[in-house]
């Protein structure tokens, strides 16, 4: 890694100006932020945190912020009619708002990108409480989405200044879950060069894996994605577009949904995804299936692998091979009404790819899926 940053380095010809040490958090906003830290608490495993309310003198939204290994969600709804939240709800149903990253200098991050062409969001902005402060900034990406830079070295709250302890007497066990290993946005028909610009230019990204839209489809639909990365590869976007299929792309399904470009799925990973989806699956969480069939070419597909194949199947567990290693996966359903945003659960056992070689299986699930709902 520490090799990719320095042959990445010469190649810009300076150092990386826009160093981010990793994802700090990720917000959504949903109709009832109580009702949904309850479900992450219950059905993910996510511990509580912290909250923010009436209780701590907001005004006009409430948030409950969860974390599971270095993953937070923050869950935040509106309180009263007419708010830029509750507008982004009515639009887009519940989704993700705000991606955040963390950064050392959040003024740094924030001119520096801004001067790149980045489009603000907020100016560098200070906030304090006993804990000490933390600057935060902000940028828009595609859709509605934003990134905010957080700088907490001088901060050691419990998460940002003004929200209080969240400490309630229900707290079910993890699953297992440790760290974002991707985040993919899907954006529209012909913008995903656009934004992988803007991630190489802007944000200082560079291009990890290319697909084409031979490599992505299936017979009906199709799409093409890109993943970019930043420059110690801690902060990885895939980017999908919709290609021409016989019918309607998952992507064109999920920009219709959310009404323009946003977070398709968050990839959160295990060291044990064994474990993390068999309680999943006793919490309630639901997952892509994909047919028996799939299990039957795996082990000429993939070779030796340390897991058991007939426990991946009853689980539904995809798995994938590349040069460097393999990687197993499952993909939820997704976690609101609209059918919008959704999680995968990754293990990687060497493998710094995506998942690949399971695209047309997975694709086919989610067609089945479609054509249920009568979007295909
Ligand atoms: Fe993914």
């Amino acid at each position: 890694m520490l090799h990719q940053q320095k042959k990445r380095m010469n190649e810009i010809g300076n150092t990386d100006f826009l160093p981010i040490n990793g994802t700090d958090y990720i917000e959504l906003y949903v109709g009832n932020c109580k009702q949904a830290a309850h479900y992450y608490q219950s059905a993910f495993g996510f511990q509580p945190l912290a909250y923010a309310g009436l209780e701590t003198g907001l005004k006009d939204r409430e948030s409950y912020v969860v974390q599971q290994g270095k993953i937070r969600l923050v869950l935040t709804s509106p309180l009263h009619g007419g708010t830029e939240i509750g507008k982004h709800i009515d639009k887009h149903g519940d989704g993700i708002k705000v991606v955040a990253l963390w950064v050392d200098d959040a003024r740094d991050a924030y001119y520096e990108t801004i001067s790149r062409g980045a489009k603000p969001y907020f100016e560098p902005v200070e906030e304090e409480d006993d804990y000490g402060y933390v600057v935060r900034s902000g940028i828009h990406t595609y859709g509605d989405t934003v990134h905010v830079f957080v700088e907490r070295s001088k901060y050691n709250g419990v998460f940002l200044p003004d929200f209080k302890a969240w400490t309630p007497a229900y707290h079910p066990s993890p699953v297992g879950l440790k760290y974002v290993d991707h985040m993919v946005g899907n954006v529209g028909w012909n913008e995903m060069n656009d934004w992988v610009n803007f991630y190489a230019s802007v944000m200082g990204f560079s291009q990890l894996v290319s697909f084409d839209d031979k490599d992505i489809s299936t017979e009906y639909t199709a799409l093409m994605s890109k993943v970019m990365s930043n420059g110690n590869g801690r902060i990885k976007f895939p980017i999908n577009e919709p290609a021409e299929g016989k019918k309607k792309s998952q992507v064109e399904e999920y920009l219709d949904f959310y009404e323009g470009a946003g977070v398709q799925h968050l990839a959160v990973a295990t060291d044990d995804i064994i474990t993390t989806v068999t309680h999943l699956l006793e919490r309630g969480v639901e997952f892509l299936r994909v047919p028996d069939s799939y299990y039957e070419e795996l082990k000429g597909r993939i070779g030796d692998i340390d897991e058991e194949i007939v426990q991946l199947k009853a689980l539904g567990i995809l798995v994938d091979r590349d040069d460097e290693g393999y990687l197993l996966q499952i993909f939820s359903k997704p976690v609101e009404p609209r059918p919008t945003m959704f999680f995968e659960i990754i293990q990687r056992k060497g493998a710094r790819s995506f998942g690949k070689g399971n695209f047309k299986a997975l694709f086919e699930a989610i067609e089945r899926e479609q054509e249920l709902r009568g979007t295909l």
